[in-house]
């Protein structure tokens, strides 16, 4: 059921919340399928509606630096990059504190809890209004591609019963990055919407570690190699089209673009890219064609966070095509 973002439909949302529910919500990055976080039952419905492995932790969503403090305990930089960055697209993994009131299952039997504060207006009003933190992974179906508009949530969780409070299309089209700290570096557990050139920016003493490049960075723990998958393979960096492929252009198309192509940005400008990835996927997906040939996109600054999701949605896709 989807409702546009009024008052009414947050303060519904709430309400749903605070009885144990879950509810969709808009957030700058993709949309969020939430739950109070401190509620072990209402947090195992997540898992459920999503098909997602048990071991796969979710990101809490406070309002405020404070909220955060609660339930993981900040370092100095930990605080700086706060201050740096929220509310925005940052997900700090924390230590847990000792009387974390969040269920240990946002957690994954992990001893650490990952945060962040969202720039978003109906988010924020949410997490306010329901009074508790809450714990969202994006609303998708395990595995699949992750929403930007209300319409993809209805369409990958078919759960009638759902309310989806529909605030447009998110702003940014990435999820967070996923980060953890310490005295020397920052290591990247999952590229995203904030750049590494913006980390090292704001923290110039810190070293930036990329879970890209070294093996000994610890990992996300969602972050499967297969994810983010259309239903049609994808196949990537190509320079022309083949018979039966749909298009995914950066750029100037290439020669032999099809009728049924879309472009992340004519104008090779990687914000406008991501913000369109994966409604561009959703809409390829579901146009008849076989396969999705993608374009090259730079690795640079948004282009890593972007080429992350495209090299895991061909590996499933491939994944897929291989087990047929
Ligand atoms: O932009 C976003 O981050 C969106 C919106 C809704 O906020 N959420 C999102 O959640 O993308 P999800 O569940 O799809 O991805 C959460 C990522 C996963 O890769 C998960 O493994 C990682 O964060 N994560 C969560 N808790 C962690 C922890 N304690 N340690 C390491 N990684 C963690
Ligand atoms: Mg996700």
């Amino acid at each position: 059921m989807i409702k546009s973002a009024t008052q009414e439909t947050i303060g519904e949302a709430a309400l749903r919340l605070r009885s144990g529910e879950i509810v969709a919500f808009p957030t700058e990055t993709v949309y969020g399928l939430g739950a109070d976080a401190t509620n072990g039952q209402a947090a195992s419905r997540i898992f459920e509606t999503k098909a997602r492995p048990t071991f796969n932790p979710l990101i809490v969503h406070v309002e405020s630096t404070g909220m955060a403090r609660k339930l993981g305990h900040m370092s100095e930089e930990a605080e700086k990059l706060c201050q740096a960055f929220w509310p925005g697209p940052l997900t700090l993994v924390l230590p847990r504190t000792n009387n974390c009131p969040a269920t240990e299952l946002v957690s994954a039997g992990l001893p650490t809890i990952a945060i962040r504060q969202p720039n978003h207006p109906v988010a924020q009003q949410l997490i306010e209004r329901a009074g508790c933190p809450i714990a969202a992974p994006s609303a998708n179906r395990s595995g699949h591609i992750s929403p930007t508009r209300a319409v993809h949530v209805a369409q990958s969780l078919s759960d009638p019963g759902l309310l989806i409070i529909d605030g447009g299309e998110c702003s940014a089209g990435l999820e967070s990055t996923v980060v953890k700290t310490d005295r020397k570096a920052i290591y990247i557990l999952r590229h995203g919407a904030v750049t590494a050139e913006e980390l090292e920016a704001a923290m110039p003493h810190l070293t930036i570690v990329s879970s890209d490049e070294t093996s000994s960075a610890p990992q996300s723990p969602g972050q499967l190699a297969s994810h983010y998958a259309p239903r049609h393979p994808l196949r990537l960096n190509a320079n022309t089209v083949e018979e039966a492929e749909a298009l995914l252009a950066f750029g100037k198309p290439c020669p032999g673009a099809p009728y049924t192509s879309l472009n992340l940005s004519r104008d090779r400008d990687l914000r406008e890219a991501a913000a369109n990835l994966f409604a561009h996927l959703h809409a390829l997906d579901a146009s008849g064609c076989e396969r999705i040939a993608v374009m090259p996109i730079p690795n640079t600054g948004l282009g890593r966070a972007i080429n992350d999701r495209l090299t895991r949605a061909a590996q499933s896709s491939s994944n897929r095509v291989e087990s047929r």
